[in-house]
């Protein structure tokens, strides 16, 4: 069985940026319900219960049809908010630094000129989706709960919720605000870790 995971902070650790109420139906309710569907699919599929969700995200094809688009959503949905709680930071303001402030400066040119092509591409995503960054630090972005591990790249080192349901409470239509409030809180400990590790 899959579960909620605990958060690394307080629902109300990102101030001004993403208030309490968001953090709170995000993870309480929007995460769980990922969960709860993801659960009730395997429940009913018995040669899904020792697979990873890792396993089943990155090889859809082998997961039964009954229940492939449950997992692909749910599953997904799980997978990404897991890894997305860990993009967030309460630190604000933090930087990459090290290889990760040396290997995007080297692709972007600039630390600032990555930031505006990754908020160009979460600003394009149509509808419902994710802005990634991968470990090559190339931006790539996916519809729906789709993880870029869906489709044979490796687990991002970054990535941005752009679902309405992560910042329509604050910022309602304006996206944009919400990416540039995002930016003061996205976690670049995590993105540094994962980016040495790969
Ligand atoms: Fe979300």
């Amino acid at each position: 069985m899959f579960t909620l995971p605990d958060l690394e902070y307080n629902y109300d650790a990102f101030g001004k940026y993403i208030s309490k109420d968001i953090m709170e139906l995000h993870h309480s309710k929007h995460h769980q319900t990922y969960v709860d569907k993801l659960n009730a699919a395997i429940e009913q599929t018995p040669e899904l219960a020792d697979k990873s969700l890792e396993d089943m995200l990155t090889n859809l094809d082998a997961v039964p049809e009954s229940v492939r688009s449950v997992v692909r959503n749910h599953g997904g949905g799980h997978y990404n908010h897991t890894a997305f709680w860990k993009f967030l930071s309460p630190e604000s303001n933090l930087e990459p630094s090290g290889e990760l402030a040396d290997g995007l400066k080297a692709k972007y040119g600039s630390f600032q000129n990555f930031t505006d092509e990754f908020t160009k591409a979460s600003l394009g995503v149509f509808g419902s989706g994710w802005a990634w960054l991968l470990p090559d630090l190339s931006i790539t972005t996916t519809a729906n709960q789709d993880n870029p591990i869906n489709f044979g790249q490796p687990e991002p080192i970054l990535g941005l919720d752009v679902w309405e349901h992560a910042y329509y409470l604050d910022y309602t239509y304006k996206r944009a605000d919400y990416v540039a409030a995002w930016w003061h809180v996205a976690n670049w400990h995590e993105a540094s870790a994962r980016y040495s590790a790969t």
